[in-house]
């Protein structure tokens, strides 16, 4: 009766990988339970999320060619504007959110187009634009830039605009940590940097009053979701970001996280179930208003029996 957290089903976000081909229903080997779809196979996976109450994804893309300039994220047939539509002619309930970056894209696994061995911020800008202005032509509800370039949120917001699209909001990847628990996503799309590492544009995990600097600048630019990432380990700066901004405030709960529960259970160190609830729980708790996990249709399940 005097619970403060209640969580609702409505809130979760389900990251889904889909890749250019055919016949592709491909476990990730450091991600067990979750897979890759090509979208002759994918409508098994939209229907469960469906059935389990799950409302909205977050859409990844993994494109068949990649080059200098990741071109491929920006094509009206790229995977991701491929499958927004198959998803949108199929099944028009699910809320769709596309993830704006360009590391899926680039031969070189960086989040943007290279200068030397340095990502060009303000290069970068116009083609996250233009992938951003791609997806909601294709039927995207909204868009979730990835990339921490400086200035992104300002860029797209302008070019959606200018397009018409007044009405699909942004949902930022505001505070992103520069963080070793991606490293199983990276396995999925096949997006680890060739050289270097993403710490110039992602943000030094000892830091928590610069993650309020990124969020204003966002907020400043038009963001209208505020995302933290990762998600156990930076509850600190969720919360804090929840008392200082009136956004709504995103978690992701991301690859690394998933893999250790799975990995944990499967060795039977741990109670899985207890423990994905436990630690939605406490995300909640630290003021997450939405929450992005490869849990969400567990969550929802649980949810619905009221464990
Ligand atoms: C792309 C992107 C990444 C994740 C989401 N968008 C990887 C990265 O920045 O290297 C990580 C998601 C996860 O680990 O679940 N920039
Ligand atoms: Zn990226």
């Amino acid at each position: 009766m005097v619970r403060e957290t209640r969580i609702s089903a409505d809130t979760l976000i389900y990251p889904m990988f889909v890749q250019e081909g055919e016949h592709i229903r491909e476990e990730i080997p450091s991600m067990p339970g979750q897979y890759r779809w090509s979208l002759d196979c994918v409508d098994e996976l939209l229907q469960q999320i469906v059935d389990s109450g799950v409302k909205s994804v977050l859409l990844f893309g993994i494109p068949a060619q990649k080059d200098e300039i990741g071109s491929s994220a920006w094509q009206p047939d790229g995977i991701v504007q491929q499958a927004v539509r198959h998803i949108k002619s199929r099944f028009p309930q699910l809320y769709v959110i596309t993830d704006v970056c360009m590391c899926e894209y680039t031969s070189h696994g960086h989040c943007g187009i290279l200068c030397g061995h340095d990502v060009d911020n303000d290069k970068t800008l116009e083609v996250l634009a233009k992938t951003a202005l791609s997806h909601v032509q294709a039927g995207a509800d909204m868009v979730a830039p990835s990339d921490m370039m400086d200035g992104r949120v300002g860029r797209i917001r302008q070019v959606l605009d200018e397009n018409g699209f007044v009405n699909t909001p942004i949902m930022a990847y505001s505070v992103k940590y520069a963080s070793a628990f991606y490293g199983p996503f990276r396995d999925a799309a096949g997006s680890a940097p060739a050289f270097g590492d993403r710490k110039s544009y992602q943000m030094d995990p000892h830091n928590a009053r610069e993650a309020l600097l990124e969020a204003e600048l966002d907020v400043q630019e038009g963001a209208d979701i505020l995302m933290v990432k990762p998600g156990m380990a930076y509850l600190d700066v969720l919360k804090s970001l929840k008392e200082q901004f009136r956004q709504p405030v995103a978690l992701y709960s991301v690859s690394g996280e998933y893999a250790m529960i799975q990995a944990a259970a499967a060795a039977g160190y741990i109670d899985r179930e207890a423990v994905i609830c436990e630690s939605a729980v406490c995300m909640y708790r630290a003021g997450a208003d939405l929450l992005i996990t490869y849990f969400a249709m567990e969550l929802a399940k649980y949810i619905r029996e009221g464990r």
